[in-house]
């Protein structure tokens, strides 16, 4: 599946953030959005998904125009989010997140069930029967990814899936990526650890102040630390 984002403006009620973003993201690709804190970066997730009002510009998903498409069309379209901070149904235990999540993925059609997640992040199943309040922060935040993936989607936004993982989760969890882009998923990744990113996109895009002002190839990138530096105060 492939995003094609165009002029997307958006915002909250004291002012607009997006102020024009252009951005795509081809079948098995995977890009990573980089930027410093506030440029923008999940209110670009959360308007592509539908979760914020676009007040302007194109969101096409296989062409199809889904700007301002409510959160649930853009689910049936096939795109999933693992939002920023975690957002789950504290009463419901690990397994009942996961067995809801594969029942939408199999009217879907798609590899991913319960076994291969649980395969993958084997810290969930060992955690089956606990209620989703109960876990750790690490723990809740793999357990929304696997939900996300559960629903077999065709595009994915993942909004600094690393934030409070072990760097041996974060690792599973790059894994977990990067096995879904053999399988032709589109994905936008948010996030702050660089060297994860590399390792999973091929694509950067970097946003400052609501807008893209730098695209490269994860090689290029990488051999260009000035460019990184200036835009991210990283070396
Ligand atoms: N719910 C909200 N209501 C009002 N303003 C918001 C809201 N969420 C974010 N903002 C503002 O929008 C701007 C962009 O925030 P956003 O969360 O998109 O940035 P970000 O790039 O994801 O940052 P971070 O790297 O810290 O996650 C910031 O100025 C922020 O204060
Ligand atoms: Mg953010």
């Amino acid at each position: 599946m492939s995003l094609r984002v165009r002029e997307l403006v958006a915002g909250y009620r004291r002012g607009t953030v997006l102020h024009g973003v252009d951005l795509d993201v081809g079948p098995g690709q995977a890009v990573a959005l980089l930027g410093r804190n506030g440029a923008g970066k999940s209110t670009l997730v959360m308007t592509v998904m539908g979760l914020l009002r676009a007040r302007s510009g194109s969101v096409r998903v296989d062409g199809h125009e889904l700007a301002g498409a409510r959160p649930h069309r853009m689910a049936r379209a096939g795109c999933a989010v693992v939002p920023q901070g975690r957002r789950l149904w504290a009463p419901l235990t690990v397994g009942e997140h996961l067995e809801l999540a594969a029942r939408q993925g199999r009217r879907r059609g798609g590899s991913w069930t319960v076994e291969r997640i649980v395969e993958a992040l084997p810290r969930l199943g060992e955690r089956r029967r606990q209620a989703a309040g109960r876990l750790s922060g690490g723990e809740q935040q793999m357990l929304a990814i696997a939900r996300a993936l559960l629903t077999n989607p065709r595009l994915v936004l993942l909004d600094e899936p690393s934030e409070g993982l072990a760097p041996a989760v974060a690792e599973q969890v790059a894994e977990v990526v990067t096995s879904m882009l053999a399988d032709g998923v589109a994905v936008l990744l948010v996030e702050q650890d660089l060297y994860l990113a590399f390792s999973v996109a091929d694509q950067v895009a970097v946003m400052q102040r609501g807008r893209i002002v730098h695209r490269a190839s994860t090689p290029e990138f990488r051999r260009d630390p000035g460019t990184a530096h200036r835009l991210l105060g990283v070396s």
